[in-house]
């Protein structure tokens, strides 16, 4: 807008407050004036958190699904999965370090049939979108990890399970009918990281994702500002006595020996340790939360198969990096020596785009899915994913890239 125009608006606007038609109300002037520039579209369709979607079916895109999850869950559990930690940078981080990179289509290529298909460590998926590990599903929806590995079955996801899994390992599988990957929580004790490795492995899992970012404590503040009005008793489900106690509802510690666990995660952990839990597994092993290049290339040079760039949603530290601005000094470093996958905070098929061209071979989406679960269980998570694919396929399309191994790096530049 020009001074002239602002200042001629002013001036208008100084006459409608005047009017008693708005009885000096010069917001409600404000808001009623035509404006001079045209709208930001957002605010044209913004979501109305009164008129929320009533099937997964309506949604246009994964934000439809959480406002509704926030109505179906309780307070302490929806603040558990939306919870980042401290001043919530990191979080907002995830999201704004997309906007640091920017696509650089290339034209008149056939892209009227699109792949999207995918190896990962050696088992084919239709898509590189993979469900992230999770705790806890049954705290959302009853469906819980077998309605999640439904959808992944019906889209042919990868699944992570996590340790804090609600359903046995076993039956998880059974369910998806398709090897998953195990994400492991060590805990301060080997015996014990070293039972859930057995377990997985047995129940026909492919991969162990070792969590290697959360080592310390940490200060989940939207979690702990939603929780108090929480009426509910939560004594059937978390034992608060002892931290071992609590362990005894995830599936995975069934017939665990407890006595010493002072930490579910690993304060402790090295990569004496890694090396050791190698030796212990025929899984391919895998780690999850790397954001340095040198800590990706101590992964490759330990033979590592794979690694996960992840800032563990901003729920491991408040650092205000993103996952997406750590991935090219990693791929660099990595030079092609193993495969490196990425997550925390992608939410549209561009985000995944620009991971893949840069050099990611798969993406993990996790808050999404679990807000299709809370939403409306299964079939939440089923739309949730098929949307992401449906924006994949049309990103893909939009950059020319008629295939995965199309994505090149030169599509993306930083802003
Ligand atoms: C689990 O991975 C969590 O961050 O709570």
């Amino acid at each position: 807008m020009s001074i002239d125009q602002a200042d001629s608006r002013r001036k208008f606007l100084q006459f409608l407050a005047a009017s008693p038609l708005f009885a000096g109300n010069s917001v409600l002037a404000e808001a009623l004036l035509p404006k001079a520039r045209l709208p930001d579209p957002l605010t044209w369709a913004a979501l109305d958190p009164n008129n929320l979607i009533k099937t997964p079916k309506e949604a246009i895109n994964v934000f439809d699904f959480e406002p509704v999850m926030r109505q179906n869950v309780p307070p302490a559990h929806f603040g558990y999965m939306a919870s980042g930690i401290d001043d919530e940078v990191t979080l907002r981080a995830n999201r704004e370090g997309f906007l640091k990179f920017q696509l650089r289509p290339r034209r008149l290529v056939d892209v009227s049939k699109v792949d999207m298909s995918v190896d990962f460590l050696g088992i084919k998926f239709d898509s590189p979108i993979i469900i992230a590990p999770t705790g806890g599903h049954k705290a959302y929806h009853v469906d819980g990890e077998t309605g999640v590995a439904r959808a992944a079955k019906s889209g042919d996801h990868l699944q992570i399970l996590s340790t804090q899994s609600t359903t046995a390992v076993e039956d998880v599988m059974a369910t998806r009918g398709k090897p998953l990957w195990f994400q492991l929580y060590a805990t301060n004790k080997f015996a014990v990281a070293a039972h859930h490795v057995k377990r997985a492995e047995q129940a026909g899992c492919h991969a162990v994702a070792v969590t290697v970012d959360r080592s310390g404590g940490r200060n989940q503040e939207t979690l702990f500002r939603l929780r108090p009005s929480d009426s509910r008793n939560c004594s059937g489900c978390h034992d608060r006595s002892s931290l071992a106690a609590d362990q005894r509802h995830k599936p995975i510690y069934d017939g665990v020996d407890l006595s010493g666990l002072s930490n579910i995660q690993s304060s402790a952990m090295n990569w004496d340790f890694i090396k050791r839990l190698r030796d212990t597994t025929k899984m391919k092993m895998v780690l999850k939360g790397i954001l340095a290049w040198e800590d990706a290339v101590l992964a490759a040079d330990a033979g590592i198969d794979a690694i996960i760039v992840s800032n563990h949603g901003a729920r491991s530290e408040d650092s205000g990096r993103s996952s997406i601005d750590a991935l090219p000094e990693i791929v660099e470093a990595v030079k092609g020596r193993m495969p490196i996958f990425v997550d925390s905070g992608f939410r549209r098929g561009t985000d995944i785009v620009k991971a893949l061209a840069m050099g990611a071979t798969g993406v993990c989406i996790g808050r999404p899915y679990l807000w299709g679960l809370g939403a409306f269980g299964q079939p939440g998570v089923e739309r949730v994913m098929e949307l992401l694919r449906i924006e994949l396929r049309g990103a893909m399309q939009q950059v020319g890239a008629p295939s995965i191994k199309d994505l090149k790096a030169a599509m993306v530049r930083r802003a």
